[in-house]
């Protein structure tokens, strides 16, 4: 008998590709929206990422309570990759409940959508897609006017109430361990942001170009001049240090630029 069902579970392990969510919906209810057997949290409620955990941690035996028995049967057959790519769960970038807010963030559903989901007015970032750090620095450049395009001043009028620490910790955009960069890039770019901005849109220091406006061909060469001693302006010194310690082809492959 046991051999059989490790046939059974054999085969399904070959035959499908990812996690089979139809298996779980006889406890956990079609939307994940019961509790297991009257046992288990409300997996819907859940964060994805706590639902991955979850589950490789049946998987490998460090997770669960009394029952958990029954879940590592259903879990054992699949990898930790599909198990953590089922999709099940609130997505972490924006939780719709318990974002905990130091700020009302009702008053900017309006424009930005309910999960920060639109570009507001057509007009900015998917405010969502960004990380923490880089909304906290646009809420707070705002306010000081150190930060924005042709409307910020609309976002001067949303944050201007509130204080730094108050628009440092809203709760909104990704964490930043895990936030995908938008550029791929050979080197290190968060270390370049403090000065440039977060989408390199700003005359560093009030002395820079705004790199973003440069084409790609004219990045290369500013960051492989500055290394060589060949490029730059008065203040080169402060580039010199941040570029010295990347091979040539780091810099030529940085994805900045246009
Ligand atoms: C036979 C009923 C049953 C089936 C089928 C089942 N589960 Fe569970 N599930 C449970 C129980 C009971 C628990 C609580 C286990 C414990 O005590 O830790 C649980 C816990 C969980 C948890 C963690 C919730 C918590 O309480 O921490 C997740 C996530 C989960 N299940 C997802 C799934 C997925 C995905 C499937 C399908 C692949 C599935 N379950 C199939 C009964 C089931
Ligand atoms: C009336 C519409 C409106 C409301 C309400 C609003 N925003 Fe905005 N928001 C905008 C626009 C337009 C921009 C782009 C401004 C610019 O040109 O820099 C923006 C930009 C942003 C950015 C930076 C994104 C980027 O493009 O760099 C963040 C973060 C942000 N808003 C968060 C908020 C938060 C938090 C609230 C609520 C407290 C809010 N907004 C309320 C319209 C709005
Ligand atoms: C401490 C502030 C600071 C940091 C951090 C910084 N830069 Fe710069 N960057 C400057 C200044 C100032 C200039 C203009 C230097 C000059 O006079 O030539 C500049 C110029 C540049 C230029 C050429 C633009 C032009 O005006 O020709 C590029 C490209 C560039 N930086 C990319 C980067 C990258 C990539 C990083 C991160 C690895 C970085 N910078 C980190 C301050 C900074």
């Amino acid at each position: 008998m046991k051999k059989i069902t490790l046939g059974i579970l054999a085969c399904i392990t070959i035959l499908t590709a990812e996690v089979n969510i139809e298996s779980c919906k006889s406890c956990h209810g079609v939307d994940f929206e019961k509790a297991a057997l009257g046992k288990s949290k409300i997996v819907k409620d859940m964060t994805k990422s706590e639902v991955s955990a979850a589950l490789i941690g049946y998987k490998n035996g460090t997770y669960g309570d009394s029952m958990k028995g029954i879940m590592y049967s259903n879990v054992k057959m699949y990898t930790n990759k599909e198990l953590s790519t089922t999709g099940i769960g609130s997505s972490e970038k924006i939780q719709k409940k318990g974002l905990k807010s130091s700020i009302d963030l009702t008053s900017c559903k309006g424009c930005h959508g309910v999960d920060f989901e639109k570009a507001a007015l057509g007009k900015s970032k998917i405010v969502r897609d960004m990380t923490k750090s880089e909304v906290s620095a646009a809420l707070i450049g705002y306010k000081n006017g150190t930060y924005g395009d042709s409307m910020k001043g609309i976002m001067y009028q949303n944050v201007k109430m509130y204080t730094n620490k108050e628009l440092s910790t809203t709760g909104i955009g990704v964490n930043n361990v895990i936030h995908t960069e938008p550029i791929k890039s050979s080197i290190d770019l968060t270390s370049c942001k403090g000065c440039h901005g977060v989408d390199f849109e700003k005359a560093s220091l009030g002395s820079s170009k705004i790199v973003r406006d440069m084409t790609k061909e004219e990045v290369v060469e500013a960051l492989l001049g500055y290394k060589n001693g060949t490029y730059g302006g008065s203040m080169k010194g402060v580039m010199i240090e941040k570029v010295k310690n990347y091979t040539d082809e780091e810099l030529k492959t940085t994805g900045l630029g246009k």
